[in-house]
């Protein structure tokens, strides 16, 4: 299968062949229709080039996004349910669609999902995110860390720390002077490229976080931190536990999180999860983590409003 992204409708539209040169071709002509808004004439040929390569993931999800837009529930859930099924790595997210559509239940990201997700955005991230909608996860966190260090009347000065979800590398660039050495811990290969550029990295390791946790020896972070990285994990426990493990007594865990009125877990629309308050300090509590500080920032903005969030700084005592 060959893996090209389809610029025209970024974010991050993944496209993966199906070796059929007709079927693509349709699925070309498909997406025109679909954008252009003859929906009925898009799924049609959508079915055309399933026809000729059943197998065709990116046809197949995007005829679950034609018959959603259709109002046509149980068609989309089927159409994703296939392009799940032509794709058991999930590259497209169709489980998240599904989830959103309520068919299955709350679960984790695929992460060959972020993977292609992030290393598709990779190149436009920090014009995408810092420019367009006001990103401000690292300078959140920082004033954050240090109110905390202030309370207790010890300097903001870490010897290292382990940077969760590190994307380019906005929140070493943010801590830079107040750490020795960071490691940077993401996913996505083309994130972890640029955040090598940036030269903070003493280490840059391409894993899921939680993984990449459990690979660091007890007791070996002063701090901890995840910037809009947590937004992609429906379950903290694991990442909480793990991080209580890999601090020294002392050391912080700060991170960012979306969130709803609400006390558990939600998809939200714009396909990240929302922690709600309660949830989060349940989760600190269980991992044996007591909480500095938790407090209602923003650190995004989406159609020009404020995306409710909190900002969280957890300390292993
Ligand atoms: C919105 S970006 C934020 C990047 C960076 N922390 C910042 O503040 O600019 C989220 C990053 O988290 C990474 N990510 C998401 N889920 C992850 C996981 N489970 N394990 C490791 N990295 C993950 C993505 O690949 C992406 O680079």
């Amino acid at each position: 299968m060959i893996f090209k992204a389809n610029v025209k409708t970024m974010p991050a539209r993944l496209f993966l062949s199906s070796g059929d040169m007709i079927a693509d071709r349709r699925f070309d002509f498909a997406r025109d229709l679909q954008m252009k808004g003859d929906l009925a004439a898009a799924a049609d040929l959508l079915l055309q080039a399933i026809d000729l390569a059943p197998g065709f993931a990116s046809a197949w999800f995007t005829l679950g996004e034609i018959r959603e837009q259709l109002g046509e529930r149980d068609a989309a859930i089927g159409a994703f349910r296939k392009a799940q099924d032509a794709d058991p790595e999930d590259r497209h997210g169709a489980s998240l669609r599904l989830m959103l559509l309520g068919a299955d239940k709350l679960s984790a990201m695929p992460p060959a999902y972020v993977r292609a997700l992030f290393d598709q955005y990779a190149p436009k991230f920090e014009a995408a995110l810092v420019d367009d909608l006001g990103y401000r996860g690292p300078s959140l966190l920082f004033k954050a860390v240090l109110s905390v260090r202030a309370a207790i009347r010890k300097p903001a000065f870490f010897k290292r720390a382990i940077d969760l979800g590190c994307g380019t590398g906005l929140a070493a660039t943010a801590f830079a002077k107040e750490v020795d050495e960071f490691i940077g811990i993401d996913l996505s290969p083309r994130m972890i490229e640029r955040a090598r550029l940036t030269g903070f990295y003493a280490e840059l390791e391409v894993a899921e976080m939680v993984h990449g946790l459990r690979d660091r020896p007890d007791a070996s972070a002063n701090l901890i931190l995840a910037a809009d990285a947590m937004v992609y994990l429906s379950d903290l426990a694991p990442v909480l536990q793990e991080s209580k493990r890999v601090l020294v007594g002392g050391g912080l865990l700060a991170f960012t999180v979306e969130t709803h009125d609400g006390d558990g877990v939600i998809l939200g629309e714009g396909l990240r999860y929302a922690h709600g308050a309660g949830y989060v300090r349940s989760a600190i509590e269980a991992a044996g983590l007591s909480l500095s500080r938790l407090e209602n920032l923003s650190a995004r903005n989406e159609d020009n409003a404020p995306v409710p969030g909190l900002v969280v700084v957890a300390t292993k005592t």
